[in-house]
């Protein structure tokens, strides 16, 4: 069986995202630009990189390559289309990250945002040791007793999704990356309008 977000249009996602109700795709563009900056690297890899939300705030004169991974094909045609600028900076990679061996090249910062949710903690880790970042970045939706699909007209575009949906928490996140070598040394939280709040933290490898 097929995992679900190939069946997920990048209109839907990106319409629902969007939605004044949800506020998530303006949000997260704030984030990444800041994720962009912050350290001292020269690649960066982006899991889950859907449709490229902030792909926009790359400089090239800082980031010499930018890898967007994700297993959907029609997420990473729409990045290659709209950032033809980018053409010698960002590497688009096809990956099912809960595959064995998923085929990664290594990266000096790993950046997943909403992603850790669907492919869980200990594959995270096992993505992150082949990886072998020195910075992580990550933001988590912590939600409301509501569901983790805020509701909107798109919202049974979403419905395969349950079965592979974890639930996330700080702490847990927090323990599994201690585990195999990164300390939390930045986080920052995010209201949302519909009561949920994004949640990002950093870690350092020590
Ligand atoms: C909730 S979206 C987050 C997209 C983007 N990072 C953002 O913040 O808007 C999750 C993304 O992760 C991708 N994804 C989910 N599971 C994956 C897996 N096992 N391997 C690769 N990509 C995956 C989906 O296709 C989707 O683009």
């Amino acid at each position: 069986m097929g995992n679900p977000w190939e069946t997920v249009s990048l209109d839907d996602y990106e319409n629902h995202m969007k939605l004044d109700s949800v506020r998530q795709l303006q949000t997260m563009n704030q984030l990444i630009a800041d994720q962009f900056t912050r350290y001292p690297v020269r690649n960066a890899m982006v899991l889950g990189v859907a449709g490229g939300n902030g792909l926009e705030h790359v400089d090239p004169e800082r980031l010499e390559t930018v890898y967007g991974v994700d297993l959907n094909q029609e997420y990473l045609a729409a990045c290659a289309a709209r950032y033809p600028h980018l053409t010698e900076t960002l590497r688009l990679v096809e990956a099912d990250l809960t595959a064995a061996e998923p085929d990664l090249p290594p990266a000096e910062m790993v950046i997943a945002n909403l992603l850790v949710e669907y492919i869980g903690y200990p594959c995270f880790q096992r993505v992150l040791q082949k990886v072998f970042p020195e910075y992580v970045s990550c933001v988590i939706q912590i939600n409301t007793d509501e569901g983790f699909v805020s509701d909107s007209p798109y919202i049974h575009a979403f419905d395969g999704l349950g079965s592979i949906h974890h639930q996330m928490e700080e702490e847990a996140l927090t323990e599994y990356l201690a585990a195999i070598g990164y300390m939390l040394n930045y986080r920052e939280e995010c209201p949302l309008p519909n009561g949920k709040k994004l949640v990002r933290m950093d870690y350092v490898r020590s």
